[in-house]
């Protein structure tokens, strides 16, 4: 029983009017709700303003759930409108009911479940402060809903080499080496799937600390990744066809790439990232310089995960990477607090200077020597330009002869300080003294640029490399 062509374009409408509603609901609510967050003690205070830290207005913390419920429920009340054609078949008497798309239900539904686990953990983390080795199994559970419903809807565990290496590979004579230049990860490939949504979750809300930056990022991957799947959709003109050599465009208005399967995913991905935007242009308003709401982790966990779950279920994951080039940098960045290779203060925030109204950046002051391993990266990163390190000046006595006991901390050159080490502070190690808003827009525009990058290596050399 043939069922009628999917109808993209309805959906789609629908999808952006309920993009408009994000963005006009999320405009109006987070105002309203600041009050009771004061109230109820969920604030911070603004630790980049004058007298921020002591005297500073309370400003509402955790404004990330009030969006991300908006988010969910207008979700929720779209489901329907993708599968509107079944119901038009199905009319009274349920016929081709048994050709309801179950793959894109599913797909739809664990993605929300997914959301909902990291709005709550990034809720619970508002409220407690809850420990790394705690917070960060989480996501890796979150996860095995949308694993099992990528392995039964394919499940490709096959990464794809550039022929160079295939060559090489085949040249090595490795046994079992077929000589398609492809490798098959089995489990491994589960492991970094699994692995992803702690990623992309962490990863955005350590870029943080300044008015405006936490929206910002997932405000431009979210466009970068609707802009992506746009270039699955029928609806490319002609003459940019004819330009890249498509036969016969007028059948199909696609892309060469767009081919199959790979449509319903990206448009499936296209539902989810409309209505972000929305959500995320509307609560940058308010938490733009100067900010008058903090989104807290719960967004900060709830865009990343909304990325994950649509690049695990739409097979493009290492695509959404790519969109992640300043995350990943500021993460390589701080992988060496992170794990206490070297001192990792509770807030890397930059540093308020009162007198000039600049932000410059701020140290992890050191109470004994790092260790070896954290000096020895300190000292490259300083190379590299990545920090400014600040030594042990000679102690005062030493004119006069008498020499400080040897085992005493810190001697004569000895690493006293290193400046924080996350993008935020390189840039301002870099680029000197700057207002905050500056600085966030320089995020953003990294931000643009490294979405830049990842649609060079992705359609540019990537399109040899990349399978999907
Ligand atoms: C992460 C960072 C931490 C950074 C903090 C700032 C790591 C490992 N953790 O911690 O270094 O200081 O984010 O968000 O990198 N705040 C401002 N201005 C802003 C945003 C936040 O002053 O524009 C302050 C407020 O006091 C707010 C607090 O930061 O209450 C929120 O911090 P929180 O999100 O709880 O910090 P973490 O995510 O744990
Ligand atoms: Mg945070």
């Amino acid at each position: 029983f043939p069922l009628p062509p999917q109808p993209t374009f309805p959906a789609l409408q629908a999808n952006v009017g309920f993009a408009l509603l994000a963005l006009v609901g999320t405009l109006l609510i987070v105002p309203k709700v600041g009050p009771a967050f004061i109230e109820k003690g969920i604030r911070g205070r603004d630790l980049l303003k004058p007298g921020g830290r002591t005297s500073g207005p309370w400003i509402p913390e955790c404004l990330g759930l009030p969006c991300a419920s908006l988010y969910l429920l207008l979700m929720m009340l779209f489901i329907p409108f993708p599968f509107s054609h079944i119901f038009q078949v199905a009319g009274n008497n349920g016929v081709g009911r048994e050709k309801f798309p179950i793959r894109e239900l599913t797909f739809y539904l664990t993605s929300l479940l997914s959301l909902f686990t990291a709005t709550m953990l990034g809720f619970i983390d508002d409220l407690f402060d809850i420990r790394w080795r705690h917070k960060l199994p989480i996501p890796l559970i979150a996860a095995v809903p949308t694993l099992l419903v990528y392995y039964a809807t394919g499940g490709w565990t096959w990464v794809v080499l550039p022929e160079s290496v295939g060559k090489l590979l085949c040249s090595l004579g490795l046994p079992g080496w077929t000589g398609a230049p492809v490798v098959n990860l089995h489990v491994f490939y589960y492991v970094y799937l699994v692995l992803l949504p702690t990623f992309t979750t962490n990863s955005i809300n350590i870029l943080a600390g300044i008015n405006g930056v936490e929206v910002i990022q997932p405000l431009i991957i979210a466009m970068s990744v609707t802009l992506n799947d746009l270039f699955f959709l029928p609806i490319w003109p002609e003459w940019l066809l004819a330009l890249l050599g498509v036969e016969n465009p007028a059948s199909g208005r696609m892309l060469p790439w767009a081919v199959g399967q790979v449509v319903t995913r990206h448009l499936m991905s296209l539902y989810f990232m409309i209505p972000l935007i929305g959500v995320c242009a509307g609560f940058l308003w308010h938490n733009w310089y100067p900010a008058r709401a903090f989104p807290g982790d719960t967004l900060c966990y709830f865009t990343g995960m909304a990325f994950s779950a649509v690049a695990i279920q739409g097979h493009f994951s290492k695509t959404m990477l790519l969109f992640f080039l300043p995350q990943i940098f500021n993460f390589l960045l701080s992988s060496p607090q992170l794990f206490r290779l070297v001192p990792c203060p509770r807030h890397r925030l930059p540093h308020f200077n009162e007198a000039t109204g600049l932000l410059e950046p701020s140290k992890a002051v050191f109470e004994r020597a790092p260790p070896l391993l954290g000096r020895i990266i300190l000292e490259a990163f300083q190379i590299l330009g990545l920090t400014r390190l600040e030594r042990a000046p000679p102690p005062a006595d030493s004119k006069s002869g008498e020499k400080t006991p040897s085992d005493s901390w810190p001697q004569d050159g000895d690493l006293i300080s290193a400046t924080n080490l996350t993008l935020l502070n390189v840039l301002l190690v870099r680029l000197g003294p700057m207002r905050e808003p500056t600085l966030c827009l320089l995020v953003g525009a990294g931000q643009v640029a490294g979405s830049a990058v990842a649609f060079a290596i992705r359609y540019g050399v990537g399109s040899l490399v990349y399978g999907g």
